[in-house]
């Protein structure tokens, strides 16, 4: 099959979902498009590279939407029925709220948009699909409850990119999820996949209901449900 595979900036089933990319791009021509903010988690989360190594040569691309202009050329493959699916997973609720609204403003959405104008079956998992708690894994980050206060701080001297702030916090922005600062530090002062609660909002919740009303868009509950449709 070809597919086109659109990852939003969602830590919530991330790993899941390129977990499943890497396992299908073994049997199947995949695309992968990335939203801006993907790029940045993928990177938070250390995945940013398991993407970029199962892309490369026609249709196996990895499209930025960094790359993009304003009229996301690259979507018009959709338009055209190049691909015979559009995966987004995972999906933000701020990609839901645009998707579900009609905006096409950013390389996800408008993938969405020309999959819808061209035929092509999307499959969707949005992270925010049922009210109540969920537990959730975060980036690494600085436990300033731990943190020994060191006169040379090791986590920060291992960084390749230089984000840790001592005594502060782990600027995620350039962190790259490798996890040296979490390795070298002795006082255990940095925590990576730490899991958190969160509480899911009724807009959500209810942006992602309206997703089924989509014709050619069907909702999964988590990314292992995509392999009964590829
Ligand atoms: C570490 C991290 C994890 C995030 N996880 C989620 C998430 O699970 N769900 C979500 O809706 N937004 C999450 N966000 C926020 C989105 O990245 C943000 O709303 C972004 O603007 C979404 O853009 P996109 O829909 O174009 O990808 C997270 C942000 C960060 C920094």
């Amino acid at each position: 099959m070809r597919i086109g595979w659109a990852i939003t900036g969602a830590g919530h089933l991330l790993k899941e979902s390129v977990n499943l990319l890497v396992e299908l791009s073994k049997n199947h021509k995949i695309t992968v498009f990335l939203s801006q903010s993907s790029e940045e988690v993928l990177k938070m989360y250390g995945l940013y590279e398991k993407v970029t190594e199962v892309t490369g040569g026609y249709y196996k691309e990895l499209a930025l939407d960094s790359d993009q202009r304003f009229s996301y050329p690259i979507s018009g493959r959709f338009s055209l029925g190049k691909y015979d699916l559009l995966i987004v997973s995972p999906a933000t609720s701020n990609s839901v709220a645009k998707i579900v609204n009609g905006i096409s403003d950013t390389l996800v959405t408008n993938c969405v948009a020309q999959a819808g104008k061209g035929g092509v079956q999307t499959l969707i998992v949005p992270v925010d699909m049922e009210l109540g708690d969920v537990h959730t894994v975060l980036p690494s980050k600085l436990e300033l409850g731990s943190c020994a206060d060191c006169k040379e701080c090791e986590a920060a001297k291992k960084c390749p990119n230089g984000a840790i702030i001592p005594k502060t916090e782990v600027n995620l922005l350039k962190c790259i999820g490798c996890g040296e600062c979490k390795n070298s530090c002795q006082y255990g002062a940095i925590s990576e996949g730490k899991i958190v609660t969160i509480k899911m909002r009724e807009v959500d919740i209810e942006n992602s209901h309206k997703l089924v009303l989509i014709q050619g868009i069907y909702v999964l509950k988590h990314p292992d449900e995509i392999k009964n449709h590829v």
